[in-house]
C-alpha cells in the first residue's frame, strides 16, 4: 500500500514538473564554426513558431553557440560571411538577413546559403532534419543528431570552387563566395520545378542540379530531392551543426 502511494506520489510529481516546466523535453542545437574565418549564423523559425532566444550572432574560427529550442520548433540556420559594419549599419556579403543588426529578428538570409533546416516534432515523435542547397549554397555544413542510432547529414564540399560562372557570387575581394541556385540566377521553369515543371515526376534533376549533388550527395540539390536529402531521429535529443564540418 506504502509503495503504491510512492509510486502514485511519484507520478504526480512527474506529471506537475512536466506541466509547470515547459521546458522539461526542449531541445538545444549547438551551432559550430571549423571555418578558418569569422561567420554569423542567422536563425529563422518557420511561420507560426516564436523565433529563439537568439537569431543572429558572431561566431570566431572553431567557437560555438548552444541554442535552447522548443520541444516543437521548425527553422533554419545558415551562415552569414563578411559581414562588417557599415555607417551603423551591419551588413553582409552573403547570406545579409537584412536587419541592419548582429539578430535576424524573423527575418531569412539573402541567397545563395546553405541551410540546416529542422523539424521538431515533439516527445514521442520523429524529428526530420536536412541539408539544403535548394537556395543555393555558401558553405559546407553538417547536422550530427547527438542521439544514438541517427544518422549524420553533410554537404563536406566546397561547391563554390565548381561553380559555373553563371551561378556564381563574387565577394568583395573578388573570390567567389556563393553558388546560386540555376532557378535564382536563370529564373526558368524546368530549374525552379514551376508552371509546367510542378510536380516531382516533371521536374527531374538538372545539369545545374547536378553539379550541387556530385559535390553533396546528401543534400537537397533541388526541390523535390526528397528521397536522398531528409533524415529522421527519435524526437527530444540535441543536435550539433556545424559549418565547415
Ligand atoms: C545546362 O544546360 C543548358 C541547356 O541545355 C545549357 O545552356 C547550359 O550551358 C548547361 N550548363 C551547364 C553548366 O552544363
Amino acid at each position: 500500500m506504502n509503495s503504491l502511494m510512492e509510486v502514485v506520489g511519484s507520478l504526480l510529481v512527474l506529471t506537475l514538473s512536466t506541466l509547470l516546466l515547459p521546458g522539461a523535453y526542449s531541445a538545444s542545437i549547438t551551432i559550430k564554426n571549423n571555418c578558418p574565418f569569422t561567420i554569423w549564423p542567422g536563425a529563422l523559425s518557420g511561420a507560426s513558431t516564436a523565433q529563439l532566444s537568439s537569431t543572429g550572432f558572431e561566431l570566431a574560427s572553431q567557437a560555438s553557440q548552444t541554442i535552447d529550442v522548443p520541444e516543437k520548433w521548425s527553422g533554419r540556420f545558415w551562415g552569414r560571411r563578411q559581414c562588417s559594419n557599415a555607417n551603423g549599419k551591419f551588413v553582409c556579403g552573403n547570406g545579409d538577413c537584412g536587419s541592419g543588426q548582429v539578430a535576424c529578428n524573423g527575418a531569412g538570409g539573402a541567397p545563395p546559403v546553405s541551410l540546416a533546416e529542422f523539424t521538431l516534432s515533439g516527445f514521442g515523435s520523429q524529428d526530420f532534419y536536412d541539408v539544403s542547397l535548394v537556395d543555393g549554397y555558401n558553405l559546407p555544413v553538417s547536422i550530427a543528431p547527438q542521439k544514438g542510432g541517427c544518422q549524420s547529414t553533410i554537404c563536406p564540399k566546397d561547391v563554390n570552387t565548381v561553380c559555373p560562372q553563371e551561378l556564381a557570387l563574387k565577394g568583395s575581394d573578388g573570390g567567389i563566395i556563393g553558388c546560386k541556385s540555376a532557378c535564382m540566377a536563370l529564373n526558368q521553369p524546368q530549374y525552379c520545378c514551376s508552371g509546367a515543371f510542378n510536380t516531382p515526376d516533371k521536374c527531374p534533376p538538372t545539369n545545374y542540379s547536378k553539379i550541387f549533388k556530385d559535390q553533396c550527395p546528401q543534400a537537397y540539390s533541388y526541390a523535390y530531392d526528397d528521397k536522398t536529402s531528409t533524415f529522421t531521429c527519435p524526437a527530444g535529443g540535441n543536435y550539433v551543426v556545424t559549418f565547415c564540418p
